[in-house]
């Protein structure tokens, strides 16, 4: 397949309009209402749920490009990009599902798999999302892309722009981004604005930026950028034999995921590729958690958090854009929202490095979610459950190195250090060293 015909058009998602538009304009929001807009297909080509279970696994011992990426082996569920050639891949997705026996025992469930999107290109799920961005980027001939970012947006946006030959332009909140994702950004050659603000007024100002200016924007509200993320789950999928779990759980903070998960469920679901829909858990830090009061509120519009906190800085966001489509993503799941404080992030953490993967602060929300969950008996110990892990351990080095050493403070608020595991001193002497070590 190297040109195909495209059904897609870009569509409003407020029930009372779904206006269509077609997808080569630059468009982030409905231009009749300004709601949310979808990617929208007509998938009636795709009858035989076999067939394409097969397509997609043949795809594995290919050697072309698009067959080699994770997220683009699964095209025929993203059908926008006309000709293959044009696709901006660094060969993202592929990423493994672990057994975490550690971590389940700490959750007190029988079982527990991991999918860990932090072994990605850059080091986390943002390179799904961004590999479809920056190919409609490219399709609408695009110079420039810009995103807001709380990091990994930013340090996935450069290196595609960089692959591209785009110019990228990120936006991040002073002081607040991890050192390892500022890194990337630099060395990615993208400019990088240290806003003085959080990522809320970040997202402002880029947003009011990719109207005047000649930029794209690619943050989470690009609803390109879910396209791909959708392929986490699609993927996810595939590994379990399309056997769906009865959870999958994730962290919320722009609710872009979750957004995707959503829409990748009901996708399947109504292809025929699932027999039946799992159920979303999304977890918020306890000081970042519009979404969760919503949920629990029942009410139908998000009030934002004016000064979200959490050391998760990932999920620092009090006025995720994407809520809406979150909202639907709960209800065509039976989804729930839950929160979790810092020091349970923290410990969840620990545990997770436990079991040998490791993750970043925002990913191990997950666990202590879960944790909380089954002690309420809303997920049951022996209930199946798969749990996303957004970023790699190596993106907050800093975070890990001062949990275990008893350093990790938010604000005057002390975390403890419950399962430390400090490094020690010692003389540079062997008979001194095997008597400290007991070896
Ligand atoms: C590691 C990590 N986890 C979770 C999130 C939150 O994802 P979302 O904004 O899609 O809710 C982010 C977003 O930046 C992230 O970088
Ligand atoms: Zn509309």
């Amino acid at each position: 397949m190297n040109a195909q015909n495209t059904s897609a058009t870009l569509r409003c998602i407020e029930v009372e309009c779904r206006t269509s538009f077609s997808i080569d304009q630059r468009l982030y929001v409905c231009p009749a209402c300004g709601g949310l807009l979808d990617v929208d297909y007509d998938f009636r080509s795709l009858e035989n749920p076999g067939e394409s279970k097969a397509v997609f696994k043949q795809r594995r011992m290919s050697d072309a490009a698009c067959d080699l990426s994770g997220v683009w082996r699964f095209r025929e569920l993203l059908p926008f990009v006309t000709d293959v050639s044009s696709i901006v891949s660094l060969v993202e997705g592929n990423t493994p599902i672990y057994d975490a026996p550690h971590s389940a025992s700490y959750a007190k469930l029988e079982s527990l798999r991991f999918k860990h999107q932090g072994l990605n290109p850059t080091g986390s799920f943002k390179d799904n999302g961004m590999t479809t961005a920056v190919t409609h980027a490219r399709m609408l001939g695009a110079g420039a892309v810009a995103c807001a970012s709380t990091g990994n947006t930013s340090a996935s946006m450069a290196a595609y722009a960089a692959r591209a030959g785009m110019r990228g332009f990120v936006f991040v909140p002073a002081g607040q981004v991890a050192h390892a994702k500022l890194s990337q950004s630099i060395e990615y050659g993208a400019s990088v604005v240290e806003i003085e603000g959080n990522f809320d007024d970040a997202m402002r100002i880029v947003r009011d930026l990719a109207l005047e200016a000649d930029v794209y924007l690619l943050n989470s509200l690009n609803p390109f950028r879910l396209e791909g993320q959708k392929t986490i789950i699609i993927e996810m999928m595939e590994q379990l034999a399309w056997d769906a779990p009865d959870w999958i759980v994730l962290p919320g903070g722009n609710l872009g995921n979750t957004s995707a998960f959503g829409k990748a469920l009901y996708e399947l679901h109504l292809l025929g590729l699932i027999a039946r829909l799992p159920r979303l858990a999304v977890i918020q830090a306890e000081g970042a958690a519009p979404f969760y009061d919503l949920f629990m509120s029942e009410g139908s519009t998000l009030t934002p958090v004016a000064d979200p906190r959490t050391l998760a800085t990932a999920i620092r966001i009090g006025s995720p854009v994407s809520w809406k489509k979150a909202m639907r993503a709960l209800d065509w799941t039976r989804g729930i929202v839950a929160t979790v404080s810092e020091q349970e992030i923290a410990d969840a953490k620990a545990i997770i490095g436990v079991d040998g993967i490791g993750c970043e602060p925002a990913s191990a929300a997950t666990l202590a979610g879960l944790k909380r969950l089954a002690a309420s008996g809303t997920i049951g110990a022996t209930d199946s459950v798969v749990a996303v892990l957004t970023g790699n351990l190596m993106k907050d080095s800093g975070y890990t190195v001062d949990y275990h050493s008893g350093r990790l403070t938010l604000g005057e608020r002390k975390i403890e250090s419950t399962y430390a595991n400090s490094s020690i001193r010692v003389p540079a002497d062997q008979s001194e060293i095997r008597k400290i070590l007991k070896i």
